[in-house]
């Protein structure tokens, strides 16, 4: 079985104390909050009714707001990637707010010492028609793939030498496509309505891990980064640290994960699971663990 460890706590604060302890994770695989988020209406009502993304995350900051803490995100994660390891940051935007997404890239190169090097293409298996009269559907996200720019020419990709031109020592790789097909998701929750599939997160892992990579995903929602990561390499050399301001998302993949080992159908699951946990209006993002005490203290040890 992979190592698998499921903060309950804003990635900031495990960030924090990762880079206290010198903490090094080898791979950044994650989907952050988009903040497009249709209701700006945040009363009782809507709480309730459960009209947003999240179950308590509000995905509402104005762009300036999302720029800002994006850019506060990624000098965090300066701090904690190993020297040539990448971010993979799968990102999608709103039909109401097409710029926000378009912003961070430049937010991440102007005021990080990351770069955006490369970038994938996911076809999903499906998407909502759109209603929206000049917007057309979109059935496609991106993967974008960040390294330091310190990092450009040499950071880690499983490209195979395909040969070697013998009088010059050139090498020719096997091709390795920016397209991934894979479906949207793994059955959809009611805790989170925008989670991305365990198979995509595996083609992504087949370009850019190994059985010994550390994988972090800092908004890891319902778990999705570690199922792959279990599938990918069901090893105790292999390791998963995901964070998630959800108590309810933490809980339900815990629970998902154990599922997987077990062998269950996993859509089984998620649609028994739907049924036995409603979302909890009264979790507000006030009641985040501060990542003192109970589970949120340490790090994996690493050895
Ligand atoms: C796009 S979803 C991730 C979905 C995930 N890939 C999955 O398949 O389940 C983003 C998640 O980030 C969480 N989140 C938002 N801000 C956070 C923060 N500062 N620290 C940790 N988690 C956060 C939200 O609660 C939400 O569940």
């Amino acid at each position: 079985m992979a190592k698998c460890f499921f903060y309950n706590e804003d990635c900031l604060a495990n960030m924090g104390r990762m880079a206290s302890k010198n903490f090094k994770v080898d791979l950044v695989i994650t989907s952050p909050p988009y903040m497009t988020s249709r209701s700006k209406v945040k009363t009782q009502k809507a709480l309730d009714t459960y009209n947003r993304r999240y179950d308590i995350c509000l995905d509402d900051m104005d762009e300036n707001e999302y720029r800002e803490w994006t850019i506060n995100i990624f000098n965090k994660l300066d701090k904690v990637l190993s020297k040539d390891g990448v971010v993979l940051y799968n990102i999608s935007y709103g039909s109401e707010n097409p710029n926000a997404m378009w912003l961070l890239p430049e937010a991440i190169i102007n005021n990080t010492p990351f770069m955006i090097s490369d970038c994938i293409v996911w076809k999903k298996g499906s998407a909502l028609p759109n209603n929206v009269g000049n917007k057309m559907t979109r059935l496609t996200e991106f993967v974008f793939i960040i390294s330091r720019k310190s990092d450009f020419a040499t950071y880690r990709i499983n490209k195979k030498v395909k040969s070697v031109r013998e009088d010059t020592g050139q090498k020719y790789y096997e091709n390795m496509s920016n397209f991934i097909q894979a479906p949207n998701n793994d059955g959809s929750c009611d805790l989170n309505k925008a989670t991305y599939s365990s198979k995509l997160c595996e083609e992504l892992l087949f370009r850019f891990a190994n059985e010994n990579s550390i994988v972090f995903d800092p908004f890891m929602g319902t778990g999705t980064t570690a199922i792959a990561c279990e599938k990918f390499c069901p090893s105790d050399t292999m390791m998963c640290i995901g964070c998630e301001l959800s108590p309810n998302q933490v809980e339900f993949s815990k629970k998902r994960l154990a599922a997987f080992r077990e062998g269950k159908d996993m859509r089984q699951f998620t649609r028994e699971l739907k049924r036995e946990k409603k979302p909890n209006a009264n979790d507000t993002v006030h009641q985040i663990p501060s990542g003192e005490g109970g589970e949120n203290t340490g790090v994996p040890s690493q050895t």
